[in-house]
Order: C-alpha cells, then structure tokens, then sequence
C-alpha cells in the first residue's frame, strides 16, 4: 500500500517513520514535514538523521513552519529543544528535496489514487494541501492519523497536541469527507512502553541502542510532566493500524474541532451517541491488543539494517 508519512520528529514520529519504512507491505513514497514537537528546521533535520541512521533512501520534503491561524506552539517539554533529545545521533547527510511538502503530495495524488496520507503531528500540511488543491482531495484514500482524544486532552484538559497546535487545520481535514481514521489519546495511551520495551530494543544492536536512549528520554519527560511510570508510543498506531488493523477495536464517530472554546480550543468532540445527528466522518480507534502491538513492532525493525 502507498503512503506519505507527514510528521514532526519528534520521538514516536521517529518510531511510526522506521515502521513504515521497516514494513515490506508499506510502500514509503516519501516524508514530508511540519512544525509541531519542535520548529520546521528541526523536525525536518530529524526526519533525515532518522532515516541516514539505518540508510534508508527516501525523500523528505519540508511543509509549513507555521500553523494557518494560530501562533505556533512547539513541545521541548516532551520532545527536548532538537525536537528528538535524548541521544547522540549523527548530524543528517541526507539533503532537503527542494519541492515543497504539499507540492509533493500534489503531484504524488496525481499520478496515484491510491494513496493513504498518515499525519502524525500537526495537521497544517494535509490542510493547506486540501485548500490549494480541492480537485485532488478526493483522490486520497484515506487518512490515517494519530490526534486528538475523547476523554482527555494532554496540552489543555480538552486539547490534545496535534490538533491543538493548529485546530483550523484539523477542523478543515475533519469536514473533509475523505475517509479517516483516528487514533486519538485514548487507544494510544493503552500502548505503553516500559522498561521491558526499551531492554528488548537495546538488544537488538548498536542502532537500536541510540533507539532505546530516545525511548529513555520520552519515558523521562512523561514521568516528570504527567507523572506516569510508562510513555505512549502515539504515532506508530498509525502505521500499525495500516499493517494489522484486526489489533484494534473502532467505531464509526461524527467528529468535530472546537476552535472557539475558551477552556477547550483544539478539543475533537466525538458524538459517542449519535446526538448531532451527523453522519460518522471516522473510525475511531478505542482499544488495542498491546502484546500483539509489540511483537510484530519489534519484528518489522529487525528488518532494519545495521550498517
Ligand atoms: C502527539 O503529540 C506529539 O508530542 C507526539 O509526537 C504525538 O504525535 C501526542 O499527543
Ligand atoms: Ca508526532
């Protein structure tokens, strides 16, 4: 299956990018970038230093430095001030294609209609792509991203980060009428990586090894910001969902953005009853099988190579 992963890097960013890329069922047309866990700069050196890591030969194109309405908010708290602190990793080789991110996904939804776009950080991207280009918006497939939450939020009460750092953007993608899927705090938080995860990936080699130091340091900025033991691995639900979506239970939901709340700007508001009246514009993903999740996590990034 094709797709386009639009990320920030972003510690589980960098994990959903070595999935896909690791998964001989997916076929990586590319990554593209936006601000988000840290500034546009960063998270698109990120991008790259990633893939160089394993050699992994795939065009990053870089997308919006900024969201479409609101002032940008950045995540150093979760992700460090790089965006992907924690390990000493080489410094990116790989150059910047000179295309801009939604030009690429242009002329990629040009030549293909069967593409799935996966939005792993802010939505501002898919957005601006959907604006500038709406003969193309049908030709997308589906979109499959992580964002959002039903019970609870992890910037605001209400707001989760990615659609808090640019709700129009997701309000626009939202009403969209392509088809989505969402995996929204709720199921990711079920996806804990704990001592035992970040033990098992350091044994896997040298690479890995800089792969667990990131681990450690996402788990440590969680522990000291929300007080929990383990860290969700947010965005690789995407991917997962695309490789073995028989690992998780969803419902079809009508999901709005609030972009006007005073306590609950860039809240998803899912009508769990059906009270609006709308049609379900999602499939909201509830529950995942956890061991299940990481066995064949860690198996796809055996594929990776050490070099
Ligand atoms: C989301 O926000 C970012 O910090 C993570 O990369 C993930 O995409 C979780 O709320
Ligand atoms: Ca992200």
């Amino acid at each position: 299956m094709r797709i386009i992963l639009d990320c920030d890097p972003g510690h589980d960013d960098a994990f959903a990018l070595l999935l896909a890329a690791a998964s001989k069922e997916i076929e990586l047309l590319g990554v593209t970038t936006v601000v988000g866990n840290s500034y546009l700069e960063n998270t698109t050196r990120n991008a790259r230093t990633v893939l160089d890591l394993f050699d992994i030969d795939l065009p990053v194109f870089a997308g919006c430095d900024k969201p479409l309405l609101r002032n940008t908010v950045v995540a150093p708290n979760i992700h460090g001030s790089s965006g992907l602190d924690g390990a000493d990793l080489p410094s990116a080789k790989r150059p910047i294609e000179k295309l801009h991110a939604v030009e690429f996904m242009a002329q990629t939804l040009e030549r293909y209609s069967d593409v799935t776009l996966v939005p792993t950080g802010p939505l501002t991207n898919i957005a601006l792509f959907m604006l500038r280009y709406p003969h193309l918006v049908k030709r997308i497939k589906e979109i499959v991203l992580m964002g959002g939450g039903i019970a609870f939020g992890n910037v605001t009460p209400a707001a989760e980060f990615n659609i808090f750092a640019d709700p129009e953007a997701a309000k626009i993608v939202f009403k969209s009428g392509v088809p989505i899927v969402m995996a929204p705090l709720d199921l990711t938080h079920q996806v804990i990586v704990t001592d035992k995860e970040v033990n098992r990936m350091r044994q896997m080699g040298e690479k890995f090894n800089l792969l667990a130091d990131l681990l450690i340091f996402f788990k440590s900025t969680y522990k000291k910001v929300f007080g929990i033991e383990g860290v969700p691995l947010h965005d690789p639900c995407t991917v997962m969902y695309l490789l073995h979506p028989e690992l998780f239970e969803a419902k079809d939901y009508y999901v709005d953005v609030e972009t006007k709340g005073e306590l609950t700007y860039g809240q998803t508001v899912v009508d769990l009853w059906h009270s609006s009246g709308r049609s379900p514009n999602a499939k909201v993903l509830l529950k995942a099988d956890k061991e299940r999740f990481f066995n064949i996590f860690f198996e796809k990034l055996q594929n990776l190579k050490e070099v």
